[in-house]
Protein backbone atom coordinates (compact mmCIF):
# COMPACT_ATOMS: atom_id res chain seq x y z
CA UNK A 1 0.00 0.00 0.00
CA UNK A 2 1.46 2.84 -1.32
CA UNK A 3 1.16 6.84 -2.00
CA UNK A 4 3.68 8.58 -4.04
CA UNK A 5 3.29 11.84 -4.70
CA UNK A 6 5.56 12.87 -7.67
CA UNK A 7 6.54 16.71 -7.92
CA UNK A 8 3.70 18.07 -7.50
CA UNK A 9 2.67 21.85 -7.99
CA UNK A 10 -0.40 24.09 -7.72
CA UNK A 11 -1.36 27.09 -9.23
CA UNK A 12 -4.30 28.79 -8.65
CA UNK A 13 -5.81 31.37 -11.18
CA UNK A 14 -3.86 35.21 -10.45
CA UNK A 15 -1.65 33.73 -7.97
CA UNK A 16 1.35 32.58 -7.22
CA UNK A 17 2.27 28.52 -6.71
CA UNK A 18 0.30 27.28 -3.56
CA UNK A 19 2.46 24.66 -3.87
CA UNK A 20 5.84 23.69 -5.60
CA UNK A 21 7.61 20.52 -6.41
CA UNK A 22 5.88 18.56 -3.96
CA UNK A 23 7.53 15.14 -3.57
CA UNK A 24 6.44 12.86 -1.01
CA UNK A 25 5.95 8.73 -0.35
CA UNK A 26 3.37 7.78 2.42
CA UNK A 27 3.17 4.42 3.17
CA UNK A 28 1.08 2.78 6.38
CA UNK A 29 1.14 4.48 9.81
CA UNK A 30 0.24 8.13 10.34
CA UNK A 31 1.96 10.69 8.39
CA UNK A 32 1.70 14.66 10.69
CA UNK A 33 1.50 17.03 8.39
CA UNK A 34 3.05 19.96 9.95
CA UNK A 35 3.02 23.39 8.72
CA UNK A 36 1.46 27.04 9.32
CA UNK A 37 -1.38 29.25 7.77
CA UNK A 38 -1.18 29.33 4.05
CA UNK A 39 1.55 26.48 3.57
CA UNK A 40 -0.50 24.38 1.28
CA UNK A 41 -1.74 21.76 3.44
CA UNK A 42 -5.48 21.38 2.24
CA UNK A 43 -4.91 22.27 -1.05
CA UNK A 44 -2.21 18.93 -1.14
CA UNK A 45 -5.15 16.82 0.62
CA UNK A 46 -7.57 18.22 -1.66
CA UNK A 47 -5.17 16.91 -4.74
CA UNK A 48 -4.57 13.63 -3.07
CA UNK A 49 -8.78 13.07 -2.50
CA UNK A 50 -8.88 13.96 -6.06
CA UNK A 51 -10.91 17.64 -5.57
CA UNK A 52 -8.33 19.44 -7.40
CA UNK A 53 -6.15 18.62 -10.03
CA UNK A 54 -2.35 19.31 -9.83
CA UNK A 55 -0.87 21.95 -12.00
CA UNK A 56 2.34 20.02 -12.03
CA UNK A 57 3.49 16.62 -11.40
CA UNK A 58 1.31 13.22 -10.58
CA UNK A 59 0.05 11.10 -7.70
CA UNK A 60 0.10 7.26 -7.51
CA UNK A 61 -1.66 5.17 -5.91
CA UNK A 62 -0.35 1.46 -5.92
CA UNK A 63 0.92 2.29 -9.18
CA UNK A 64 -1.99 3.88 -11.05
CA UNK A 65 -1.77 7.10 -11.40
CA UNK A 66 -5.43 9.32 -10.26
CA UNK A 67 -5.31 11.78 -13.00
CA UNK A 68 -6.41 8.86 -15.16
CA UNK A 69 -8.04 6.78 -13.28
CA UNK A 70 -9.79 9.08 -10.04
CA UNK A 71 -11.54 6.19 -8.82
CA UNK A 72 -8.78 4.06 -7.96
CA UNK A 73 -7.76 6.26 -4.78
CA UNK A 74 -12.33 7.10 -3.97
CA UNK A 75 -12.87 3.75 -3.32
CA UNK A 76 -10.10 3.64 -0.48
CA UNK A 77 -10.41 7.08 0.20
CA UNK A 78 -11.81 8.79 3.78
CA UNK A 79 -11.80 12.78 3.81
CA UNK A 80 -12.33 14.62 6.21
CA UNK A 81 -12.28 18.30 4.81
CA UNK A 82 -11.05 21.69 6.95
CA UNK A 83 -14.74 22.97 6.77
CA UNK A 84 -16.49 19.62 7.42
CA UNK A 85 -20.34 20.86 7.62
CA UNK A 86 -23.04 19.05 9.05
CA UNK A 87 -26.52 19.53 8.35
CA UNK A 88 -27.93 20.66 12.06
CA UNK A 89 -31.67 19.33 11.61
CA UNK A 90 -30.28 15.88 11.18
CA UNK A 91 -29.26 13.39 13.76
CA UNK A 92 -26.13 11.82 13.60
CA UNK A 93 -27.41 8.39 12.79
CA UNK A 94 -29.36 10.25 9.80
CA UNK A 95 -26.25 12.33 8.70
CA UNK A 96 -24.35 8.86 8.54
CA UNK A 97 -27.19 7.26 6.53
CA UNK A 98 -26.94 9.92 4.47
CA UNK A 99 -23.28 9.74 3.87
CA UNK A 100 -23.76 6.17 3.43
CA UNK A 101 -26.08 6.40 0.39
CA UNK A 102 -24.48 9.23 -0.86
CA UNK A 103 -21.42 6.85 -1.01
CA UNK A 104 -23.25 3.75 -2.56
CA UNK A 105 -23.16 1.45 0.22
CA UNK A 106 -25.78 -1.20 0.58
CA UNK A 107 -28.19 -0.70 2.89
CA UNK A 108 -27.85 -2.96 5.58
CA UNK A 109 -24.29 -3.26 5.52
CA UNK A 110 -24.31 0.66 6.09
CA UNK A 111 -26.59 0.40 9.26
CA UNK A 112 -24.58 -2.42 10.66
CA UNK A 113 -21.36 -0.25 9.76
CA UNK A 114 -22.99 2.66 11.56
CA UNK A 115 -23.59 1.24 14.50
CA UNK A 116 -20.21 0.31 14.62
CA UNK A 117 -18.45 3.53 14.15
CA UNK A 118 -21.01 5.00 16.67
CA UNK A 119 -19.34 2.91 19.02
CA UNK A 120 -16.20 3.74 17.75
CA UNK A 121 -16.38 7.39 18.14
CA UNK A 122 -18.03 7.59 21.43
CA UNK A 123 -21.62 8.84 19.73
CA UNK A 124 -23.79 5.74 20.19
CA UNK A 125 -25.91 8.06 22.71
CA UNK A 126 -26.17 10.89 21.28
CA UNK A 127 -27.16 9.35 17.47
CA UNK A 128 -30.54 10.54 17.86
CA UNK A 129 -29.92 14.11 19.07
CA UNK A 130 -29.91 16.96 16.05
CA UNK A 131 -26.15 17.73 15.20
CA UNK A 132 -26.90 21.70 15.89
CA UNK A 133 -26.42 20.60 19.31
CA UNK A 134 -23.19 19.28 19.04
CA UNK A 135 -19.94 20.76 20.67
CA UNK A 136 -17.00 21.14 18.27
CA UNK A 137 -15.41 17.75 19.40
CA UNK A 138 -18.66 15.42 18.74
CA UNK A 139 -19.04 16.93 15.55
CA UNK A 140 -15.62 16.49 14.74
CA UNK A 141 -16.08 12.53 15.91
CA UNK A 142 -19.26 12.47 13.64
CA UNK A 143 -16.85 13.85 10.79
CA UNK A 144 -14.12 10.49 11.43
CA UNK A 145 -16.97 8.47 11.49
CA UNK A 146 -18.51 9.37 8.03
CA UNK A 147 -14.49 9.51 6.66
CA UNK A 148 -14.89 5.76 7.92
CA UNK A 149 -17.69 4.55 6.69
CA UNK A 150 -16.03 2.52 3.55
CA UNK A 151 -13.14 1.34 5.63
CA UNK A 152 -10.25 3.44 3.83
CA UNK A 153 -7.20 2.32 3.45
CA UNK A 154 -6.45 6.07 2.97
CA UNK A 155 -7.50 8.23 5.59
CA UNK A 156 -6.97 12.22 5.45
CA UNK A 157 -8.29 13.97 7.97
CA UNK A 158 -7.23 17.81 7.80
CA UNK A 159 -6.69 19.98 11.04
CA UNK A 160 -9.21 17.88 12.48
CA UNK A 161 -8.25 19.07 16.16
CA UNK A 162 -9.10 22.78 15.47
CA UNK A 163 -11.36 24.06 17.47
CA UNK A 164 -10.90 21.19 20.33
CA UNK A 165 -10.46 21.46 23.97
CA UNK A 166 -7.54 19.97 25.54
CA UNK A 167 -9.18 17.28 26.50
CA UNK A 168 -11.17 16.47 23.36
CA UNK A 169 -7.92 16.84 21.33
CA UNK A 170 -6.34 13.80 23.41
CA UNK A 171 -9.42 12.01 22.67
CA UNK A 172 -9.34 12.03 19.53
CA UNK A 173 -5.68 11.98 18.97
CA UNK A 174 -6.10 8.17 20.99
CA UNK A 175 -8.65 7.99 18.43
CA UNK A 176 -7.09 8.01 15.23
CA UNK A 177 -3.90 6.04 16.69
CA UNK A 178 -6.29 3.36 17.07
CA UNK A 179 -7.16 3.65 13.51
CA UNK A 180 -4.05 4.09 12.23
CA UNK A 181 -3.02 0.23 12.10
CA UNK A 182 -2.95 -0.69 8.60
CA UNK A 183 -3.79 2.14 6.90
CA UNK A 184 -2.24 5.16 5.39
CA UNK A 185 -3.39 8.08 7.87
CA UNK A 186 -2.59 11.95 7.03
CA UNK A 187 -3.39 14.38 9.44
CA UNK A 188 -2.80 18.01 8.89
CA UNK A 189 -2.35 20.24 11.89
CA UNK A 190 -0.22 23.73 12.43
CA UNK A 191 0.04 22.33 16.48
CA UNK A 192 3.31 20.55 16.96
CA UNK A 193 1.43 18.33 19.85
CA UNK A 194 -1.03 17.20 17.58
CA UNK A 195 1.53 14.85 16.08
CA UNK A 196 4.55 14.77 18.08
CA UNK A 197 3.09 11.59 20.16
CA UNK A 198 1.31 10.17 17.31
CA UNK A 199 2.97 10.49 14.25
CA UNK A 200 5.27 7.59 12.87
CA UNK A 201 6.22 10.77 10.29
CA UNK A 202 6.33 14.25 10.07
CA UNK A 203 6.19 16.26 6.93
CA UNK A 204 7.18 20.01 7.60
CA UNK A 205 5.33 22.18 4.69
CA UNK A 206 5.85 25.68 4.20
CA UNK A 207 5.95 28.08 1.42
CA UNK A 208 4.07 25.27 -0.88
CA UNK A 209 6.91 22.93 -0.04
CA UNK A 210 8.20 20.22 1.77
CA UNK A 211 11.04 21.24 3.95
CA UNK A 212 11.66 17.84 6.09
CA UNK A 213 10.38 14.26 6.15
CA UNK A 214 11.42 12.35 9.17
CA UNK A 215 10.80 10.78 11.79
CA UNK A 216 10.24 12.32 14.93
CA UNK A 217 13.01 11.04 16.74
CA UNK A 218 15.41 12.06 13.70
CA UNK A 219 13.98 15.62 14.39
CA UNK A 220 14.82 15.66 17.49
CA UNK A 221 18.70 14.09 17.24
CA UNK A 222 18.93 16.82 14.24
CA UNK A 223 18.66 19.84 17.12
CA UNK A 224 21.42 17.76 19.71
CA UNK A 225 22.84 20.57 21.03
CA UNK A 226 21.37 23.21 19.82
CA UNK A 227 19.18 23.97 22.26
CA UNK A 228 19.75 26.28 25.19
CA UNK A 229 18.31 27.58 28.38
CA UNK A 230 19.76 30.82 29.42
CA UNK A 231 18.01 33.25 31.88
CA UNK A 232 18.73 37.25 31.08
CA UNK A 233 17.26 40.33 32.72
CA UNK A 234 13.95 41.13 31.44
CA UNK A 235 14.94 44.05 29.84
CA UNK A 236 17.87 42.05 27.53
CA UNK A 237 14.89 39.73 26.38
CA UNK A 238 14.65 41.58 22.76
CA UNK A 239 17.98 41.70 22.32
CA UNK A 240 18.75 38.24 22.91
CA UNK A 241 15.38 37.93 20.14
CA UNK A 242 16.73 39.84 17.27
CA UNK A 243 20.25 37.71 17.68
CA UNK A 244 18.45 34.32 18.55
CA UNK A 245 16.06 32.06 17.60
CA UNK A 246 14.00 32.34 20.73
CA UNK A 247 11.62 29.33 20.87
CA UNK A 248 10.28 29.88 24.38
CA UNK A 249 10.31 32.05 27.26
CA UNK A 250 9.89 31.58 31.03
CA UNK A 251 9.10 34.41 33.85
CA UNK A 252 11.24 34.25 36.67
CA UNK A 253 10.82 37.78 38.87
CA UNK A 254 13.15 40.27 37.20
CA UNK A 255 14.50 37.67 35.11
CA UNK A 256 13.09 35.62 31.96
CA UNK A 257 14.50 31.97 31.37
CA UNK A 258 14.77 31.98 27.74
CA UNK A 259 15.14 28.75 24.99
CA UNK A 260 17.09 29.27 22.30
CA UNK A 261 17.68 27.23 18.79
CA UNK A 262 21.98 27.88 18.09
CA UNK A 263 24.37 25.81 16.75
CA UNK A 264 26.83 27.67 19.36
CA UNK A 265 25.94 28.56 23.05
CA UNK A 266 24.45 32.40 22.88
CA UNK A 267 26.91 32.81 26.44
CA UNK A 268 28.70 31.42 29.18
CA UNK A 269 25.60 31.20 31.59
CA UNK A 270 23.64 29.11 29.10
CA UNK A 271 22.73 25.34 29.95
CA UNK A 272 22.47 22.87 26.96
CA UNK A 273 18.61 21.71 26.84
CA UNK A 274 17.23 18.80 25.19
CA UNK A 275 15.64 19.53 21.98
CA UNK A 276 11.64 19.34 21.24
CA UNK A 277 9.73 18.82 17.93
CA UNK A 278 8.47 22.94 18.67
CA UNK A 279 11.95 23.64 18.68
CA UNK A 280 12.81 21.78 15.37
CA UNK A 281 9.51 23.24 14.08
CA UNK A 282 10.39 26.37 15.12
CA UNK A 283 13.91 26.56 13.26
CA UNK A 284 12.03 24.66 9.82
CA UNK A 285 9.43 27.52 9.64
CA UNK A 286 12.74 30.58 10.12
CA UNK A 287 15.11 28.75 7.40
CA UNK A 288 12.48 28.45 5.30
CA UNK A 289 11.43 32.16 5.83
CA UNK A 290 15.26 32.87 5.10
CA UNK A 291 15.00 31.16 1.71
CA UNK A 292 11.51 32.73 0.56
CA UNK A 293 12.94 36.14 1.55
CA UNK A 294 16.70 35.35 -0.12
N1 LIG B 1 -9.40 28.03 -4.10
C1 LIG B 1 -8.35 28.85 -3.99
N2 LIG B 1 -8.19 29.90 -4.84
C2 LIG B 1 -7.13 30.72 -4.75
N3 LIG B 1 -6.16 30.60 -3.84
C3 LIG B 1 -6.25 29.60 -2.94
C4 LIG B 1 -7.36 28.68 -2.97
N4 LIG B 1 -7.18 27.80 -1.96
C5 LIG B 1 -6.03 28.13 -1.34
N5 LIG B 1 -5.47 29.22 -1.91
C6 LIG B 1 -4.19 29.86 -1.52
O1 LIG B 1 -3.18 28.86 -1.56
C7 LIG B 1 -2.30 28.97 -0.45
C8 LIG B 1 -2.31 27.67 0.34
O2 LIG B 1 -3.60 27.52 0.94
P1 LIG B 1 -4.03 26.23 1.74
O3 LIG B 1 -5.46 26.38 2.10
O4 LIG B 1 -3.65 25.02 0.95
O5 LIG B 1 -3.10 26.33 3.04
P2 LIG B 1 -3.21 25.59 4.45
O6 LIG B 1 -1.84 25.14 4.79
O7 LIG B 1 -4.27 24.58 4.40
O8 LIG B 1 -3.60 26.78 5.43
P3 LIG B 1 -4.49 26.75 6.80
O9 LIG B 1 -3.58 26.28 7.89
O10 LIG B 1 -4.87 28.18 6.98
O11 LIG B 1 -5.65 25.86 6.56
C9 LIG B 1 -2.76 30.18 0.34
O12 LIG B 1 -2.00 31.28 -0.07
C10 LIG B 1 -4.21 30.34 -0.08
O13 LIG B 1 -4.60 31.68 0.02
MG1 LIG C 1 -5.93 24.24 5.48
Amino acid sequence: MELVIEGVGKKYPGRGWALSHFSLTLEPGILGLLGPNGAGKSTLMRILATLTKPSMGRVLWNGTDLAKEPDAVREVLGYLPQDFGVYPQLSALEFLDYIAAAKGLEPRAARHRIDELLELVNLTDARKRPLGGFSGGMKQRVGIAQALLNDPQLLIVDEPTAGLDPEERVRFRNLLTDLAGERIVLLSTHIVSDVESTASRIALIANGQLHANATPDALLASLQGQVWEWTVPAAQVAGAQARYLVSGMLRRGDSVQLRVVSPQSPSDDARAAAPSLEDAYLQLLQASRATAAA
